[in-house]
């Protein structure tokens, strides 16, 4: 039993495998497009608010639930209160999971795509806003190539998890994370290098405070849990396999500081280049960064081997979610339902590759996920306001009651201080745990419904 879960390697495995966790699509490319709808700089400020005062706190509180009980996240609400229906928060966490899985895994498979793109040379040359409009639509249409993008990403997600937390995670992360930050940080550079780029600054650095209302809020709040993995039990899980040892509190901010930077330069080199296009607008939506990042490579020397490079990495940074994901269904099923290891890893990867299909198909014009009747959305949208939005959300708002009144705020500190380890914002956090996040996450869960 104990040899189907495993555990972390060293101490700073959990650091890096939780960043692996959280670094990924949501940082390159949901924060730009969210960032370029929700009014810029005033999203980035509302954003970084959202992730200290509300992200951090809901971190601790999911890592120090995972530590304590060593379980995945339906085992841990039923360790903690036997009776009751909190358990059903872990299941929502599964399902979740899966459901976001599926159409991440479809958008993973675009910076595939992307990646091989770059190498044949289809940035090389000067790009117009039509052209770059154009070879995606052409692109994300292309059934029959992202079926086997698709199945290509979730195949090596299922093949990772089957070897185990161990094998798979720690190694990849290592080795990716600094060259991520490398190549982002010499993107930045050479894009707010580029002329005209003081415009596409100003739009991402400078606050225009009339711009915060209710649905920055609110986008803010979401990207930030979605952006941290939060609300679903992935962190609770990769706690789970944390050592007594360990120093949470400082793990914490570690990850969410080193989340939140890769934001903060994907940001960077998106909207000074955007701002250099003539006609383009960034008020593209979900394909912003595939429609900007090939004129980014097409402007600088070496661009198709950079942009080779930086697709690369993009999809490995989107495999160590994909793989934090799969991990909490599989997790669920070793230990609640006593499943070997790789049976479950394949089983919930068949299902999210069926719930998947539909998402790439939603990209057909003309097609019936393209417009779904009632919804008057297409599907992949529908799929992330559900699970990627109000799941999330949803499920950090009932963690944060239970773990401040449930299983109590103070027996989590105690978990926190655990071998004579102090915690000095402690009484700070306990306030925030109880009151501040539960309210505001209620008030934004309202927003959702009315
Ligand atoms: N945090 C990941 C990203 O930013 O790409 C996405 C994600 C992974 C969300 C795991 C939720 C999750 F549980």
């Amino acid at each position: 039993m104990k040899n189907e879960r495993g555990g972390w390697g060293s101490k700073v495995a959990f650091i890096f495998a939780a960043a692996g966790s959280a670094v990924g699509l949501g940082n390159i490319w949901r924060f730009p497009y969210q960032t370029g709808m929700n009014g810029g700089a005033a999203f980035v400020f509302v954003y970084l608010i959202a992730v200290f005062l509300i992200g951090l706190v809901v971190f601790l509180a999911e890592v120090s639930m995972g530590r304590m009980t060593k379980k995945n996240p339906v085992g841990a609400f039923k360790q903690i209160k036997p009776k009751g229906p909190w358990f059903l928060v872990g299941i929502l966490g599964v399902f979740t999971a899966v459901m976001i899985l599926s159409y991440y895994g479809v958008i993973a498979g675009w910076t595939l795509g992307y990646a091989v793109k770059s190498i044949r040379g289809d940035f090389s040359h000067k790009l117009t806003e039509e052209f770059v409009q154009n070879m995606f639509v052409h692109f994300s249409s292309n059934i029959g190539l992202n079926l086997i993008l698709f199945s290509l990403f979730i195949l090596i997600t299922v093949l990772v998890v089957s070897l185990g937390i161990k094998g798979g995670i720690e190694k990849l992360t290592k080795i990716l994370m600094p060259m991520l930050f490398i190549i982002l940080i010499y993107l930045s550079i050479r894009a707010v290098l580029f002329e005209g780029a003081s415009k596409g600054l100003a739009f991402y650095l400078k606050p225009d405070f009339t711009k915060i209302n209710s649905r920055v809020i609110l986008f803010a709040i979401t990207q930030a849990f979605f952006s941290l993995s939060l609300g679903m039990g992935t962190i609770m899980t990769y706690g789970s396999y944390i050592s007594d040892e360990d120093y949470l509190p400082s793990s914490a901010l570690w990850v969410v500081s080193l989340d939140t930077f890769v934001a903060i330069i994907a940001g960077l080199v998106i909207f000074p280049t955007l701002f250099t296009i003539p006609g383009m607008s960034p008020q593209q939506g979900p394909a912003l960064v595939f429609i900007v990042l090939p004129v980014v490579f097409s402007k600088i020397p070496g661009g198709a081997i950079f942009g080779f490079l930086f697709f690369l990495l993009l999809v490995i940074a989107a495999l160590t979610s994909t793989i934090s994901l799969l991990e909490v269904p599989v997790a669920y099923l070793i230990d609640e339902k006593k499943w070997k290891r790789k049976k479950a890893a394949i089983a919930v990867g068949v299902l999210s590759f069926i719930f998947g299909v539909p998402s790439i198909l939603a990209n057909v014009k003309g097609n019936f996920f393209s417009n779904l009747p009632i919804f008057k959305k297409d599907f992949l949208s529908i799929m992330d306001l559900l699970w990627g939005n109000i799941s999330l959300l949803l499920g950090g708002f009932l963690i944060t009651i239970f773990v401040g009144y449930v299983w109590g705020a103070d027996k989590a500190i105690k978990e926190i201080t655990k071998n004579g380890k102090k915690f000095k914002l402690a009484g700070l956090w306990k306030i925030f745990i109880k009151y501040f996040v539960p309210v505001v996450l209620f008030v934004i869960l309202l927003t959702y419904v009315f």
